[in-house]
Order: C-alpha cells, then sequence, then structure tokens
C-alpha cells in the first residue's frame, strides 16, 4: 500500500516536470502537428522539400499576379517582412530570431490555412504543411 502511494506521488513529479519541460521545448508543438499531417497521410517531414515550396511562385489574381509566401514574409525568414496588401510589418518567422514563432498550435493552423489560400489558390496539403514547419523549424 505504501509502495503504491510513492510510485503514485513519484509518476505526479515525474509528469509534472515532464509538463513544464515540454512548454518551454519550441519543438513541441510543431513535432505533435507534424504527427497530426503523417495522422492524414504525409509521410516523413522534409525541410528541403519546405524550403522550395517557399521560395516557388504560384500564379494569382492582378495586382498580385506573381505570389509566394517570400511575398509578404521576404525570402530570408530571420527579416521583418510586410504584408503586400496592407504594407503591415510582419516580425520575422524565424523561431532563432524570434522565439515567439511556431508556439502556438492554433496560430500556425490559421495563418497556414489563411495563407496558402492567398498564395497558391487553395489549401496546403498535409505533406506540403509538415514540409513548410520542418523548414520554417530551422531558421
Ligand atoms: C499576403 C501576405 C502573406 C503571405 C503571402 C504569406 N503570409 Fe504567412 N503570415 C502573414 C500574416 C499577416 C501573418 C500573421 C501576422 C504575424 O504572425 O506576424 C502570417 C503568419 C504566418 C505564420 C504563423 C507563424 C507563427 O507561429 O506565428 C506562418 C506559419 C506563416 N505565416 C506561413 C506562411 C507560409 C508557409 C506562406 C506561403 C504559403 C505564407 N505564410 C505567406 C502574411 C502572409
Amino acid at each position: 500500500m505504501k509502495f503504491k502511494k510513492i510510485q503514485v506521488i513519484a509518476t505526479t513529479l515525474f509528469l509534472g516536470t515532464g509538463i513544464v519541460t515540454t512548454s518551454m521545448a519550441d519543438t513541441t508543438v510543431i513535432d505533435s502537428l507534424i504527427k497530426t499531417y503523417q495522422a492524414q497521410g504525409a509521410t516523413e517531414a522534409n525541410p528541403q522539400r519546405g524550403e522550395i515550396f517557399w521560395n516557388k511562385s504560384f500564379p494569382g489574381k492582378a495586382p498580385f499576379a506573381e505570389r509566394s509566401c517570400k511575398t509578404c514574409h521576404s525570402a530570408n525568414l530571420k527579416n521583418t517582412g510586410k504584408h503586400i496588401r496592407t504594407g503591415k510589418v510582419i516580425k520575422p518567422l524565424a523561431p532563432s530570431v524570434n522565439p515567439k514563432r511556431l508556439t502556438s498550435t492554433a496560430n500556425i493552423q490559421k495563418w497556414l490555412k489563411r495563407n496558402c489560400k492567398w498564395t497558391t489558390g487553395k489549401e496546403c496539403s498535409a505533406q506540403e504543411k509538415a514540409d513548410i514547419l520542418a523548414f520554417i523549424q530551422q531558421q
């Protein structure tokens, strides 16, 4: 009986520490998002493919006939971007210079949905999203 109680306390302490550690690690959100995309059919997340997607141009309606992720975020993710329509400054996407990036699942999903649609004309596939996140995470 006594042993069981100690075990419960030990488990609680262990899990408690685990929660603190995970909320501090930047990669946790992305790791679990990538797993979600893999459950939706993506294979392993490939940052090189993500980079190619980042730089790819897609045709769009004038006056923004050529669109890419760079259009608003710039090619170098460590740089400040600028929204092509509103002119608003967009803080760098690279977690190395902006640690707030890639820390909220809801925020990432919201903006990926919106930005993929605007840039490419449709939502990104699970594979494209996994690759893009793997790429951004490395910046
Ligand atoms: C028309 C302008 C525009 C384009 C093009 C654009 N974005 Fe964004 N993006 C934004 C804005 C605005 C935000 C939200 C403001 C902010 O987070 O600073 C944002 C936020 C994001 C975020 C949220 C990151 C976080 O954790 O805070 C991700 C991821 C992202 N964009 C990826 C992309 C990708 C990938 C592409 C190309 C498919 C792309 N964006 C193209 C304007 C754009």
